[in-house]
């Protein structure tokens, strides 16, 4: 790509913690708090990912998997499809075994954090502890005059989410995220299963280029024409751009999450390279 071909595009944001911290509720908050009215009543099931809108009208992609196994599945894989990582801690906790493995992971795979200190509407709880045991790891949070950024939430009254949602944004704006959206369409399966009735049923999420019905795609040992699109609403649609997360229909079968899509000219050559894996 030339840079005049890349043009800006949605964070695609991990969210991880140590269990029962919040990763679900916060993730449920903002999927129902940010899709609009006439959008909600599509929404009836996990779809693996969805994107949202910002109040002030910024997209930002969120992959809606069960913690970092995924995460880490999927890296082995040979996908990168985090830009940031949001750590979510409870606040009336502590920072816990998998709340460090969560940050060892976005470490390594070279993620941006960003601390997400959860359940502060409960009275117990205590964000500033949570800051201090952050410190000791040497992860000192901005507020305090370090690099992280960190805010505190409750993903059940929703107190705090606007703000970390601005500061996802701000750390895109840091990482200049671009993609070409016009050539054939480049992502990663986030999930995949075989629906009664729609047949296998993949969600991918597009990193670059442009997926469109009726072409001609592969994921791991499966290929076919994608007959049919749909968002994470349940809407369909006829093309997905850079970080959107979509439901294709037409596979042969069901792909791997982590497994690259690709776009082929002819459904001889997708054949060919499925055959050959
Ligand atoms: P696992 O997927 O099992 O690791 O858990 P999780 O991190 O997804 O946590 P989950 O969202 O399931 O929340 C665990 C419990 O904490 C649930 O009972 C939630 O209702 C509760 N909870 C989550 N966030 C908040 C919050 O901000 N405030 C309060 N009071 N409770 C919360
Ligand atoms: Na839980
Ligand atoms: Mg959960």
């Amino acid at each position: 790509d030339t840079p005049e071909e890349l043009v800006p595009r949605a964070p695609i944001v991990t969210i991880m913690g140590h269990v029962d911290h919040g990763k679900t509720s916060l993730l449920d908050y903002i999927r129902t708090a940010k899709v609009t009215a006439d959008e909600a009543g599509g929404i009836t099931q996990h779809i693996g990912a969805y994107d949202v809108m910002t109040k002030d009208g910024n997209k930002i992609a969120f992959l809606d998997t069960p913690g970092h196994e995924a995460f880490t599945a999927m890296r082995a894989r040979g996908a990168k499809i985090t830009d940031v990582a949001i750590i979510v801690i409870a606040a009336d906790d502590n920072v816990m075994p998998q709340t460090k493995e969560a940050i060892n992971h976005a470490q390594v795979a070279g993620v941006p954090m960003i601390f997400a200190i959860n359940k502060i509407d409960r009275p117990n709880s205590n964000p500033n502890k949570i800051k201090e045991e952050l410190a000791n790891m040497n992860l000192l949070v901005e507020e305090w005059g370090g690099k992280y950024q960190s805010q505190d939430i409750s993903a059940k009254t929703g107190q705090g989410i606007d703000d970390l949602l601005e500061k996802v944004l701000l750390e895109a704006e840091i990482l200049e995220l671009k993609a070409n959206p016009n050539k054939n369409a480049q992502g990663t399966v986030v999930e995949a299963a075989l629906d009664k009735g729609r047949g296998y049923v993949s969600t991918v999420m597009v990193q670059a280029g442009t997926l469109k019905v009726g072409d001609i795609m592969l994921a791991g040992q499966h290929y076919g024409r994608v007959k049919a699109m749909f968002d994470h609403t349940g809407k369909k649609v006829k093309q997905a751009g850079p970080s959107t997360p979509v439901q294709v229909l037409g596979l042969s079968g069901a792909p791997q999450a982590g497994d690259i899509i690709k776009v082929y000219d002819t459904e001889r050559e997708a054949r060919e390279i499925a055959n050959s894996r």
